[in-house]
Parts: structure tokens; sequence; C-alpha cells
């Protein structure tokens, strides 16, 4: 396994895989039209050098972002495991490098963000809160989705919440 940062080539694969992995598992959070990322914004991770890539066998299996919160704070984002590659420890190979990348440049703490249906258990969502949970995360705040995206509404199949959890790096 081999974790880079993404370069201008891995534009298709990586737009195509966070868009499929990402529809897949909130199909019904959405209504259609629905996409995660798009080439302006892939565009501008990796002109801010956030966006990194897991390759395995020279393949592209998997992606996280990683950007500045604040002067202290770190936060990821986009973390994505190709669905034929789960759980041979991808995931986790690429948190662990966001902490190290994060340690490296100072930040003190990282947070992440868990979008989930405010009315009902999404279990892929909640594999991934009792993981993070797991890893030192812990839940700081819940915000409705509507309050940082006031007019998405129009996109919405049902109420939508983010959990903000963080979690103390290294020193
Ligand atoms: C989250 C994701 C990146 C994990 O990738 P992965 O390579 O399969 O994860 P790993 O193999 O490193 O496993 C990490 C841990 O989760 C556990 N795990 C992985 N998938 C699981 C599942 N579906 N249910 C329960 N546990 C699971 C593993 O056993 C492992 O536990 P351990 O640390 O106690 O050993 C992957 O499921 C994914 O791409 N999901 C869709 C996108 C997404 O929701 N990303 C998160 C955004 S916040």
């Amino acid at each position: 396994m081999f974790i880079r940062l993404a370069s201008n080539q891995d534009e298709k694969t990586i737009i195509a895989l966070a868009n499929q992995v990402y529809y897949t598992s909130e199909k019904d959070f959405w209504k259609d039209g629905y996409y995660r990322i798009d080439k302006q914004e892939f565009d501008l991770h990796l002109s801010k050098n956030q966006l990194f890539v897991v390759e395995l066998k020279n393949e592209i299996v998997g992606c996280v972002l990683m950007k500045q919160v604040n002067k202290i704070t770190a936060s990821f984002s986009m973390l994505i495991c190709h669905p034929n590659h789960r759980k041979k420890g991808i995931g986790k190979t690429l948190v662990n490098h966001v902490f190290f990348e994060a340690e490296k440049k100072n930040y003190k703490k990282m947070q992440l963000e868990i979008l989930s249906p405010l009315e009902w258990v999404h279990q892929e969502k909640e594999f991934l809160k009792t993981w993070y949970k797991s890893i030192g995360f812990k839940l700081i705040k819940e915000v409705n989705f509507l309050d940082y995206y006031p007019t998405h509404d129009k996109y919405m199949k049902c109420p939508l919440i983010f959990s903000l959890y963080e979690k103390d790096l290294a020193t």
C-alpha cells in the first residue's frame, strides 16, 4: 500500500470513485443529481495539497482529504476505500496517514463530520461513529444540515444532521 498526494492524472478516477461511493452510501439522503465532488473542487484540493490517494498494486483504491480548520486544528473528510478493497485496513491506514501529516504540521486536534439522517438509523453511519469513537474521537456537537446549507433542502430526501467529532493528536 502506498499513499501519496493526488495529482492531475488522478482526477477522473477520484471523482468517479467518490461520487459512486457517496451516491451509494447516501442514496436515501439526496434527490437525483447529487454529487460529492466535481472537477472544480478537485482542482482546488489539488492546488492546496489537501488530497491524498492510496494505491495498491498501481491501482487507486482510496483517498482522504485533510484541511485546516484553525491554527491548531485540522479535519479530514471524503475518507474512501474502494468497495472491492474494504476491510483490509486501507481506511485505517489513510486515517493514520492524516494523523501523521497533521502532527508534522503541528496541529493539536483532528476533527471530522458525519452526516446522518435525523429520523432513522443508517447502519454504515453507525459503524463509522463506533469506529471513530474507538480510535479516540469524541462527539462535540450536532448541527442541522440546513443550518450549514440553508438553500439545500431542495436536494434532500429527509432531514439530515452533522455530528462533529474531535480528537487530541499526540504531542
Ligand atoms: C469508512 C471506510 C473508508 C473504511 O474503509 P476500510 O478500508 O474498509 O476500513 P478498515 O479495513 O481500515 O477498517 C477500519 C475498522 O472498521 C471496521 N470495519 C470496516 N468496515 C466495517 C463495517 N462495514 N462494519 C463494521 N466494521 C467495519 C474494521 O473491522 C476495522 O476495525 P478495527 O480498527 O477494530 O480493526 C469505507 O467503509 C468507506 O469507503 N465507506 C464509504 C465512505 C464513507 O462513509 N467514508 C467516511 C466518511 S466520514
